[in-house]
């Protein structure tokens, strides 16, 4: 155990000190988090069985397909989490943001585990859709792109040179760019077409809660990619550019090769073209947040994302701050969480 406390926030250890606070920033978020409490209780998807009897066949494959990916997608967010960002980012206000977010996966992975349970009353329909990761090969290419940015950190203990450095990062921004800001965003977006046209009010719900967290955990993730450019700028070099651009790539692709699944030939209001456009455009917002240019020049074709439920996250909030005694402000929207 060294007293010296470390230069950097990737400088290798497990640092302790609160006094004198070095990232209060990363103290604030996880404040801010705590005030965004939720449970899983508090969602009621009664409605939504009676929705599902209603959907055409189409829709009806979408929906288990959708359901299939939220089956794991929070279980590998929060091991990537613990195994690779807690390991490695160097400061006690970081590790208690990401202590919290593990407590958002959890939940997470909670309201997915009800989800399923509820939309899925066959035992065996449920086991397939947890089995998705390894039998459907849509949502089987989105798991193994995580697990290969998982793999590419596992075997680093300490992150002791640029190279370590760099694949740690680009682990980080993976999981924040790409899984938490690109294929969950995609999710979201079959979620609030069905809204738009009345229906799984329920998931809504439960999604108008997720989304907000998720847009949360990226925006930590991107301030300590901020941090670590500003402590070494080195890193941020055209190759690290070229890398993540690589990356979105590749997962753009993974989710158009989903939205073909789901999509087939086309629903009225959702197809494989617009969720291309929809996916470049977040893609870009993930790259200009980035600090590197926008590749693609996209614009969204959702107007049921922009209309994002503001109205009932205020409800929400509202109700919380008189349950829970704390003072919760904001809202979510489209455009804030890009
Ligand atoms: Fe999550
Ligand atoms: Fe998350």
């Amino acid at each position: 155990m060294t007293t010296t406390r470390p230069r950097n926030l990737l400088d290798p250890g497990f640092e302790l000190t609160l006094r004198p606070m070095r990232y209060p920033a990363f103290y604030e978020r996880y404040r801010d988090a705590i005030r965004n409490t939720w449970t899983v209780e508090e969602v009621d998807l009664h409605s939504d069985v009676a929705d599902l009897a209603k959907l055409s066949p189409g829709e009806r494959h979408l929906i288990g397909r959708l359901v299939a990916f939220f089956a794991t997608g929070d279980s590998i967010v929060a091991n990537n989490l613990v195994l690779t960002l807690y390991k490695h980012i160097n400061s006690p206000e970081a590790r208690l943001y990401l202590s919290r977010q593990l407590f958002e996966e959890a939940v997470h992975v909670q309201f997915y585990l009800t989800l399923l349970d509820t939309y899925l009353p066959d035992p065996d329909d449920r086991a397939a859709a947890f089995a998705a990761v390894e039998n459907i090969p849509s949502i089987r290419e989105k798991a193994g792109f995580c697990f290969r940015w998982i793999d590419e950190v596992e075997r680093i203990d300490r992150l002791e040179d640029r190279a370590d450095r760099r694949r740690f990062l680009l682990n980080l921004i993976c999981f924040a760019a790409c899984i938490e800001g690109l294929f969950f965003y995609g999710a979201f977006a079959y979620v609030y077409w069905f809204r738009s046209r009345g229906l799984l009010h329920g998931l809504a719900t439960g999604t108008n809660w997720v989304f907000r967290d998720e847009s949360m955990h990226m925006s930590f993730a991107f301030d300590v990619v901020d941090t670590v450019r500003r402590e070494e700028p080195e890193l941020f070099d055209d190759e690290l550019r070229r890398q993540v651009e690589e990356m979105l790539e590749e997962a753009v692709e993974a989710e158009l090769q989903f939205a073909r699944d789901l999509c087939g030939e086309g629903l009225p209001g959702m197809n494989t073209e617009s969720m291309r456009e929809y996916l470049r455009c977040v893609a870009d917002q993930r790259l200009v947040r980035l600090g590197f240019p926008a590749r693609y020049g996209a614009g969204n074709p959702f107007s049921f994302m922009e209309l994002q439920d503001v109205q009932e996250l205020t409800n929400f909030f509202e109700r919380r701050a008189s349950a829970y005694q704390v003072a919760v402000e904001g809202s979510v929207s489209f455009d804030d969480d890009f």
